[in-house]
């Protein structure tokens, strides 16, 4: 008897986490759909995908435009996948007090790390199982019980990113929503003093997501499967 391979979709794997993560599921067995926003860019993915032929589909998608994630729905009908994990995120202006930050900055942070993940996870409902679990990428910095000052505008996005997926979970009640955090990780936005690599990471998301992906609601969790306070 053969048992078809599950899927897991991963929004942002150019590189980093994202790039981490699709390793790790190719490494499980998974059949991996991920997307980047210049894939003639993201040569580590597409050097992944040929050392897994026909195991690794990449797609084109920017979480800023508006528009992207119904498109790549549409290409991708017929699919159901099992996991949506939104791994794309930025981070810019890490010592600014937020009045120092210009408008126009903490307007793209604001939008790329709170409004897009929970935007585009809604526009790929249509291509997951029903009760597939969707994974938002924030931080330890989003939690508000947790500040410790500093990197204001990335802790308050992560944070409104937090309320959102809650409000997603709100409204899709099937479902676990798992808002993750991957631990301070050695990536471009980790930088090279964080304490663990990227294999430690995405191989205790993975564990976390099999563990809790069939829950319903809303949880905050980091790599390890631990709860963090809101
Ligand atoms: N590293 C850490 O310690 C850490 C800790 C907590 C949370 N996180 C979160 O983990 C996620 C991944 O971070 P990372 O450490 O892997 O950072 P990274 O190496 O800087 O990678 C960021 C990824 O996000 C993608 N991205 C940014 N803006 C995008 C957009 N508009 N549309 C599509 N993709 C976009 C980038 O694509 P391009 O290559 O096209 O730029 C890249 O693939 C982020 O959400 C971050 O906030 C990281």
């Amino acid at each position: 008897m053969t048992t078809t391979p599950a899927t897991i979709l991963l929004i942002g794997a150019s590189r980093g986490l994202g790039l981490g993560l699709a390793e790790e599921y190719l490494a499980r067995g998974w059949q991996v759909v991920a997307t980047a926003r210049d894939p003639v860019r993201a040569t580590r993915l597409a050097a992944l995908a040929e050392a897994h032929p026909g195991r690794l589909r990449i797609e084109a998608l920017d979480v800023m435009a508006p528009g992207d994630a119904a498109a790549l729905a549409e290409r991708l009908a017929g699919t159901h996948a099992d996991v949506l994990f939104v791994v794309a995120g930025r981070s810019g202006f890490s010592d600014a007090p937020i009045h120092q930050v210009p408008q126009d900055g903490a307007a793209l942070e604001f939008l790329t790390n709170s409004y897009a993940p929970p935007v585009v996870a809604e526009a790929l409902l249509p291509v997951l199982k029903s009760q597939a679990p969707i994974v938002l990428m924030t931080s330890i910095l989003g939690s508000i019980a947790n500040n410790a000052g500093g990197m204001e505008l990335y802790r308050a996005s992560k944070a409104a990113l937090n309320m959102l997926g809650s409000s997603f979970a709100l409204r899709h009640p099937d479902r676990a929503v798992l808002l993750m955090h991957p631990g301070w990780v050695r990536t471009e936005m980790g930088g090279s003093s964080a304490p663990l690599d990227i294999a430690t990471s995405v191989r205790g998301m993975a564990d976390v997501i099999a563990a809790r992906g069939a829950d319903r609601g809303v949880a905050y969790l980091d790599y390890t499967g631990a709860t963090i306070p809101w």
